[in-house]
């Protein structure tokens, strides 16, 4: 069946020290989640993304349809993992429980269709679900109060978790409503499966699946996404 896109992005904060939420920062002459949009919904298992926005977002630009298929809205909350919640509770009662979602945030431009398609392929077949991500290549370091070096960790078998993150619409909502409930803030959507005992797959993607967090990264997202070829 027909696989929906949830996109976090009620984010409020920018660490640009401006008043433009990331989401909205232009990047190749358009904003960051049309980029986010465009990855995601040029998938032709792809039918539909539901957005997550702030109460208070007085920027997004009301768009209905992409690429030929619909775009809801909906009201974010207060963490990450609360507007994901309201995304996949505003989904159409149509979607069934056991459809995959793919939870990507807006923030992350630079989604290939070849990272797409391998997670999509995987999601299918774990019962679990799926996300991208790739190894640790650096050497970590523990730091002490005072930015002293206090401990080598060994980073064999740890890997950063990018988005998209697919998983079964009823199995991701009663998770992120079991950690909401405790009081846990989830900063990804596995670690919420993760804690209701699943164990989702890696799917190991590409390293310049950034999410712009930086104005480096915004320099580096613009280099990436006016070099690509559409
Ligand atoms: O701030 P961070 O980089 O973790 O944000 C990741 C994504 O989650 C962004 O797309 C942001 O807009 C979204 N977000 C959200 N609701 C919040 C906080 C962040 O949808 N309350």
């Amino acid at each position: 069946s027909g696989i929906w896109a949830v996109i976090p992005a009620a984010g409020r904060g920018t660490r640009f020290g401006g008043d433009i939420p990331k989401q909205y920062l232009n990047v190749a002459g358009r904003p960051l989640i049309a980029h986010a949009l465009d990855a995601l919904l040029a998938h032709p298992r792809v039918v539909g993304a539901i957005v997550a926005l702030s109460a208070d977002d007085t920027r997004w630009p009301g768009w209905t349809h992409w690429n030929g298929k619909p775009v809801l809205r909906c009201d974010g909350g207060g963490e990450r993992a609360d507007s994901v919640l309201a995304a996949l509770q505003a989904l159409p009662p149509e979607v069934p429980a056991s459809a995959l979602v793919l939870v990507h945030d807006a923030a992350r431009p630079n989604l290939h269709d070849t990272d797409l398609e391998r997670l999509i392929a995987a999601a299918d077949l774990a019962h679990d679900g799926a996300i991208l991500a790739a190894p640790v290549r650096d050497t970590l370091k523990r730091a002490s109060d005072s930015d002293r070096i206090a401990a080598t960790e060994p980073r064999e078998g740890l890997w950063r978790a990018f988005t998209p993150q697919a998983f079964r619409r009823g199995a991701l909502t009663a998770a992120l409503q079991q950690a909401q409930a405790a009081g846990i803030v989830v900063t990804d959507e596995a670690m919420a499966m993760e804690r209701a005992g699943a164990r989702p797959m890696l799917v190991e993607g590409r390293e310049d699946n950034l999410k712009v967090t930086t104005s480096a990264d915004l320099a580096l997202a613009e280099y990436l996404l006016t070099q690509r070829v559409r």
